[in-house]
């Protein structure tokens, strides 16, 4: 294959620009979240441009869109590349975005040079991969490599009680296509970094050897609800002091558990939420992360001592659950290398790296052989209205992508 092939740039960030019209805000950021009008909206778009590029469209029942371009051997299981569409309340342009438009770019390149497969080859956008309207993330991948049942899936409820399943027939994307086992020939993702690393050290690709393991909480503290006047302070049980304690705690253990570690709590909800009186129940959320499951599972023990310590010191009740687990994945040695190759020959300045998010690959990876290619963003800024990359960097990683893809999916 030329060495010299690559993808059109300038229409690989256009598209990407028109995307990010739909759910704009007003600091140049995307609020899409999950199974909305404007999700709606982006799938619309997305689906028109993929006819539009001569591939077949084919939606699963979570959702999942796949847009195929027939390989030679059409019987051959597809290479597929893609990511998610949904966003961030206060996301970027190009967390996931990037990924799908990425690998549609990788078919027009194709279209536009008239190169054949032998292999299919297929864009993916995933449902719900942010995890923040409906929780955890991954969920479309997730049930498409059988960790969640479909049922599971759609009975899941946004903070309003809307379900899944609801909000995908509301928005037409309930898909009859069936959620066949089919076998993946590979699988890889274009991804932003969403960390400072590739930057800092000037590099235009990241190689993804891998994705760290994650632990989800949901806690909940329940104390007394009582009078903030009268109620002298040693008979309190305020639930939300408790929760502020653990809180302080969850931080202390990523930073004990540094310099690997990550801790966050980012969701919680005081009832009754007035102000004059004291909060008898919160709830709130726990995101641990590690390279290490070992480790990962340090922080849990720590996180339980530490917060049943406060619970009863404070005479609070407890609930800790355990809401969702992956371990740290490593990606298939074989599709990492190709990363890693067509980066050199390409004359990328590259470097391995762990994710640090999760990712709809994490998930592949279990029933595909899986890669991620990374490129900068600025200041390592991402899950924010600010974040931004280089269109110069995003046509560097759909180079990759389309090398990576094509050598997989031979080109004839
Ligand atoms: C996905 O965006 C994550 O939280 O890693
Ligand atoms: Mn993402
Ligand atoms: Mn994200």
């Amino acid at each position: 294959m030329k060495q010299n092939l690559g993808v059109d740039g300038d229409r690989l960030w256009r598209s990407l620009m028109e995307l990010a019209e739909i759910g704009a805000t007003e600091k140049g950021g995307v609020c899409r979240l999950a199974l909305t009008d404007l999700d709606r909206q982006a799938r619309d778009l997305f689906v028109r441009w993929c006819r539009e590029a001569g591939c077949t469209v084919a939606v699963d029942p979570v959702g999942n869109i796949f847009a195929r371009r027939p390989g030679r051997n059409d019987d051959l299981p597809p290479v597929i590349a893609g990511s998610h569409l949904d966003s961030q309340p206060t996301g970027g342009k190009f967390d996931g975005a990037y990924g799908v438009m990425a690998a549609l770019e990788v078919i027009r390149t194709l279209n536009d040079q008239s190169i054949a497969t032998e292999a299919p080859v297929e864009i993916v956008a995933w449902t719900n991969e942010e995890g923040s309207r409906f929780s955890p993330a991954m969920v479309g991948s997730g049930v498409y490599a059988g960790v969640f049942t479909l049922d599971e899936a759609l009975q899941k409820k946004d903070i309003d009680g809307k379900s899944m399943g609801d909000e995908l027939r509301r928005i037409g994307y309930a898909g009859r296509e069936e959620l066949s086992r089919r076998a993946v020939g590979a699988y890889f993702e274009a991804h932003i970094e969403q960390g400072p690393i590739l930057e800092a050290e000037k590099k235009t690709i990241g190689v993804v050897t891998g994705a760290q393991g994650q632990r989800w909480y949901e806690i909940t503290v329940t104390g007394q609800e009582a009078h903030a006047g009268p109620t002298p302070m040693p008979r309190r049980r305020d639930a939300l002091v408790g929760a502020a304690r653990m809180i302080e705690a969850a931080h202390q253990i990523g930073l004990h558990h540094a310099p690997d570690a990550c801790a966050t709590v980012g969701f919680m909800q005081v009832s009754p939420n007035s102000r004059n009186t004291i909060p008898g129940r919160v709830f709130f959320t726990v995101d641990f992360r590690h390279p290490d499951d070992e480790r990962l599972s340090e922080m849990d023990h720590d996180l339980k001592d530490a917060f049943q310590w406060i619970a009863r010191k404070a005479k609070l009740d407890l609930d800790i659950r355990e809401f969702w687990y992956f371990p740290p994945t490593p990606f298939d040695d074989a599709c990492v290398a190709a990363v890693r190759d067509t980066a050199t020959r390409l004359g990328y300045a590259h470097r391995d790296i762990v994710s640090g998010a999760g990712h709809d690959a994490v998930y592949m990876a279990r029933v595909a052989p899986t890669a991620m290619i990374f490129v900068p963003c600025k200041d390592g800024i991402s899950h924010n209205e600010i974040e931004d990359a280089r269109p110069d960097d995003i046509t560097a990683g759909a180079n990759v992508l389309l090398h990576a893809v094509l050598d997989r999916a031979k080109p004839i």
